[in-house]
């Protein structure tokens, strides 16, 4: 990096390199104080000051100009993925493209859709055979060579940077494949790589972990521990056997995972998507999960970041019960300095509960109480549908606090979304059926759970309409809501499910991909002027972006309140931004709703635009009315 500062005014006093200092500086307290509250029993806190410290000095100087120039940016602006322009795309680089090279060809699209922010899905070098989508990495240094190299994930990102558009990748953090060099390390008999993983020389520790611990993977990995025949040791591997838990208690696993996730940042990726993170910190009793130290983690690893690549965000994968999820953007001592974003699956599952039932009252319960309506340096990432399966996360208490029954409703969402309840739209599959509990989750594309495969196969046209008007109301939810909308690859043409997995043994497995088709390019090619089903979404995708992006009342730091109308059919909320209030109104039934214009706070006589349609909502005496599966964002300005 030349030092420009020179020809500068300010040079006798100013170098580009402070920048380090004065970051480390602003950042160090918020960095270590979690640090030595995990680490202090094994590590000096002064040495262990010193080693992140160095660490940070290592890739900020290994960190190339235009990401250093992106820093500087966005230090000036920090709230740059609060815009209401960020939309995101998710996308398997194979199914997507072909390679990286190919994702480069596709930036158009992406544009021409509206996105902002790319996700590549799983794409470091992972295990041979089966990888769990790639989630069981072998080398976090090297893109997985079917797809191409580091230098062209790299190339890629450059040219997305210039296009506007925010690289995201996969960071598994809570295992490695046991094929990665440190598991071999271990396996080998190297005591300091033995650290690195959770080993029993018997299974008496581990049988009294699993008195607590639940299952993810019930039926294809049951239990949490595999017995390790070369090492003679149980291994922890909540997920598949092949995905060796990192043990998290070791600040060596800290260093070198951070020391990874800053390679990344320095190869182009703007956002980490730290994987399955709930399940870093275990503690002997409790499910292990959410445990308080992965907050002070996840603080220190954002921290570390703000030093060395500030121009970097964090989000968090942890799929857990609403309770559980608000700490993950912040709460108590760490309010501003965890995560950027994490995935609102409340959201997600009150649409599709919402959907099934036709009603919205456990959905207004559920996003008014268990959530804040806005965050501090944080915001969602909304989505409808990704590449796992639907857990239905609904308590006892919520279900009981609008008359049901959680068990009873949880299996009636199975049971519909499976296509086994009379009169269900959906065409999608039970996974991991827990013949203990009866719970089950459910997989399917968006598509073929709302209604259009179904509808696409009988030749129903009515039906195939509706199944349009839910998809594009759920798209219309999650870029209203506040935060980051993720569009799943794919669901913007209305792509249905695929069993071409049964097919590959390294699949036939594993249900989730039959929601992880290979893009359909045929079809997206021609979306701009089919009349089709896919057409209609299409556009109505990049219509909904188009509009979201003129409008920041809808900023991801815009408070998002839920209207408690009492009315059972509509999910009402409201988002007041500085200049505008946006009013959105989602009907989650195939008929006519109506609604009072007081009740969501505006007057019938002086009605706002709703800017999706562009017209005047339609009305009857004094209530607004809310067409099937419609949505309307109505924006009063203050002016
Ligand atoms: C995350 C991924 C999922 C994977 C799991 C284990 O939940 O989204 O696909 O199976 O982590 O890595």
């Amino acid at each position: 990096m030349p030092d420009t500062s020179r020809e500068h005014p300010m040079a006798k006093t100013f170098k580009f390199t402070d920048l380090f200092d004065l970051r480390w500086k602003r950042a160090e307290a918020d960095l270590m104080t979690p640090l030595t509250r995990l680490y202090a029993d094994r590590m000096d806190p002064a040495e262990l000051r010193d080693r992140v410290r160095a660490l940070l000095a290592e890739k900020w100087a290994a960190r190339p100009a235009d990401l250093r120039r992106l820093d500087l940016e966005r230090d000036i602006q920090p709230d740059w993925f609060q815009s209401q322009s960020m939309a995101g795309y998710v996308f398997y680089v194979d199914r997507f493209a072909g390679s990286m090279a190919g994702v480069a060809k596709r930036i158009p699209y992406l544009q021409s859709l509206g996105i902002r922010y790319a996700h590549f899905m799983p794409c470091l070098q992972p295990r041979p055979g089966d990888s769990d989508g790639g989630y069981a990495v072998m080398d976090y240094g090297q893109i997985d060579p079917e797809l191409g190299s580091m230098d062209d994930f790299r190339a890629v990102t450059a040219k997305m940077r210039k296009a506007g558009i925010s690289p995201c990748i996969d960071m598994v953090l809570n295992h490695t494949a046991k094929e990665h060099a440190w598991a071999e390390a271990a396996r080998a008999g190297d005591p300091f790589y033995r650290e690195f993983y959770r080993l029993y020389d018997d299974a008496t520790i581990p049988l009294q972990f699993e008195e607590t611990l639940l299952e993810v993977f019930p039926e294809q990995a049951p239990g949490n521990f595999t017995w390790d025949e070369g090492m003679q040791k149980w291994v922890w591997t909540t997920f598949n056997t092949f995905q060796w838990d990192l043990n998290w208690e070791n600040p060596e696993v800290f260093l070198a995972i951070l020391g990874i996730i800053l390679d990344l940042a320095n190869s182009g990726a703007e956002v980490l998507r730290l994987d399955a993170v709930a399940f870093m910190w275990k503690r002997m009793g409790t499910v292990c999960q959410n445990e308080p130290e992965v907050h002070d983690i996840l603080q220190a690893l954002n921290q570390a970041a703000s030093v060395a690549a500030p121009a970097t965000i964090f989000k968090a994968e942890a799929i857990v019960g609403p309770h559980q999820l608000v700490p993950y953007l912040g709460a108590g001592r760490h309010v501003g300095k965890v995560s950027n974003l994490a995935y609102h699956n409340s959201l997600m599952v009150q649409f599709w509960s919402a959907l099934a039932s036709g009603k919205s009252d456990l959905m207004s319960h559920v996003l008014d109480i268990h959530f804040p309506d806005s965050f501090v340096n944080a915001e969602w990432a909304t989505y409808i549908r990704c590449h796992d399966d639907i857990g239905w996360a609904i308590t006892e208490d919520d279900a009981e606090a609008v008359g049901l029954d959680g068990a009873a409703h949880r299996r009636f969402l199975t049971d519909f979304y499976a296509g086994r309840y009379e009169g269900s739209f959906a065409r999608g599959a039970d996974f991991q059926v827990n013949e203990e509990t009866g719970d089950a989750r459910t997989n399917g594309t968006f598509a073929s759970l709302a209604g259009l495969e179904i509808a696409l196969e009988t030749g129903d046209e009515v039906a195939a309409e509706l199944a349009v008007k839910r998809i594009l109301m759920g798209h219309a939810l999650i870029a209203g809501f506040g935060g980051i909308p993720l569009i799943y690859m794919g669901d913007e043409i209305g792509m249905r499910n695929d069993h071409g997995y049964l097919d590959d043994p390294d699949r036939a497995g594993d249900g989730r991909w039959m929601q992880r088709p290979a893009m359909d390019w045929m079809t997206a090619e021609q979306a701009e002027t089919d009349d089709g089903p896919a057409g209609r979404l299409w556009r109505g995708v990049r219509h909904i972006l188009a509009v979201r992006a003129e409008c920041d009342a809808l900023r991801g730091d815009v408070p998002s309140r839920v209207l408690r109308t009492g009315h059972d059919k509509l999910f009402c909320m409201t988002r007041p931004g500085p200049d505008a209030t946006v009013t959105a109104i989602y009907n989650v039934t195939d008929a006519e709703q109506q609604i009072e214009a007081d009740r969501v706070g505006l007057n019938i006589d002086a009605l706002p635009r709703d800017m999706l349609s562009g017209a005047l909502p339609g009305v009857e005496e004094d209530r607004i009315v809310v067409p099937p599966y419609g949505a309307l964002w109505l924006e009063a300005r203050e002016w």
